[in-house]
């Protein structure tokens, strides 16, 4: 089925709720934004560029994401933020607030990865733009949207101020080979995911993270391109298929509706088993 299809505005478990995605162009990020707007969530869709990636797998890439959601009646902008740039995630956060008043939702998705290879010949420049975009870019956008929060009522509803869900990975569960800095990266955003929630769960903030398994995405394109790498992807992932974008935003989803009200400070692996074991 296309995504396009799939954005609807009828009325839904987060509806008229104010959400921020970043990375929403492509991949998860665009799985994710057009299941919360499918819920009725408002969505601001934040990225480098508002085009999706053209290397990845969706069928209507040729569309920005915002434009499916408000062509499908649902309410949606676009911002453009470099999450390497702390000065634009202020401004992202301060953009959604002064377009709908408010702020229920945080989802950190935007990440750098960068194709594989040993630690040994890794960069100081790599360290640096992937902790950059993945760690600090992550914890700038939390601190801004609790400050939010801060500003806000308990919601009587939701039973909340406000959610942050963190988009980590496997890669920061388990040690993958030739991925060191992206991991090290991972790990720091699952437990920032962790010391936040336990700081802010007295003001009723809810703060978990989904760590997604091999997922087919641009980001991973090129390890879908090679046959080698897919069937070591495989042999490492017990569930007999690998990952799409939607397996992510089902479990984001989840995370951000009442029924979730009372999980917080929780990393949950959705990754077909890949943290789990390797299969026989
Ligand atoms: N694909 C996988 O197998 C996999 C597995 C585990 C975790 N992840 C994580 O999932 C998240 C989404 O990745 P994806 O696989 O959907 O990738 P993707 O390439 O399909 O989409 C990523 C989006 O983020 C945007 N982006 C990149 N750098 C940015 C920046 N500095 N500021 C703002 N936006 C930026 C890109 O433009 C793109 O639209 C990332 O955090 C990634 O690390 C991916």
């Amino acid at each position: 089925m296309s995504t396009t299809s799939q954005a609807s505005s009828k009325a839904g478990r987060l509806q008229d709720r104010v959400a921020i995605v970043t990375g929403s162009s492509s991949g998860m990020g665009r799985a994710i934004a057009l299941a919360l707007a499918r819920e009725g969530a408002r969505i601001v869709c934040a990225d480098l560029k508002e085009e999706a990636a053209q290397h990845g797998f969706e069928e209507d890439k040729h569309i920005p994401t915002h434009t499916v959601i408000t062509n499908n009646g649902g309410t949606s902008v676009f911002k453009k933020c470099d999450m390497g740039k702390p000065e634009e995630i202020y401004e992202l956060i301060d953009f959604a607030v002064s377009t709908y008043s408010k702020l229920d939702i945080l989802i950190n998705n935007a990440g750098l990865w960068l194709p594989l290879r040993d630690f040994a010949v890794e960069t100081d420049d790599m360290w640096d733009r992937i902790m950059g975009i993945n760690g600090k870019g992550t914890a700038i956008s939390m601190r801004q949207a609790i400050k939010q929060f801060l500003t806000q009522p308990v919601d009587p509803v939701s039973g909340c101020r406000g959610r942050i869900v963190n988009i980590s990975s496997s890669a920061g569960i388990v040690a993958v080979a030739r991925e060191a800095t992206y991991g090290a990266s991972k790990a720091a955003v699952s437990m920032l995911t962790r010391n936040a929630a336990l700081d802010h769960a007295k003001d009723y903030i809810n703060i978990n993270a989904v760590c997604p398994g091999v997922v087919r995405t641009a980001l991973s394109s090129t390890n879908f391109q090679d046959p080698a790498i897919i069937k070591e992807m495989k042999k490492g992932t017990p569930w007999p298929r690998l990952g799409e974008p939607k397996d992510i935003a089902n479990v984001v989803v989840f995370l951000c509706t009442d029924e979730a009200g009372w999980i917080t400070g929780q990393n949950i692996a959705v990754d077909g088993g890949f943290t789990v074991g390797i299969p026989l």
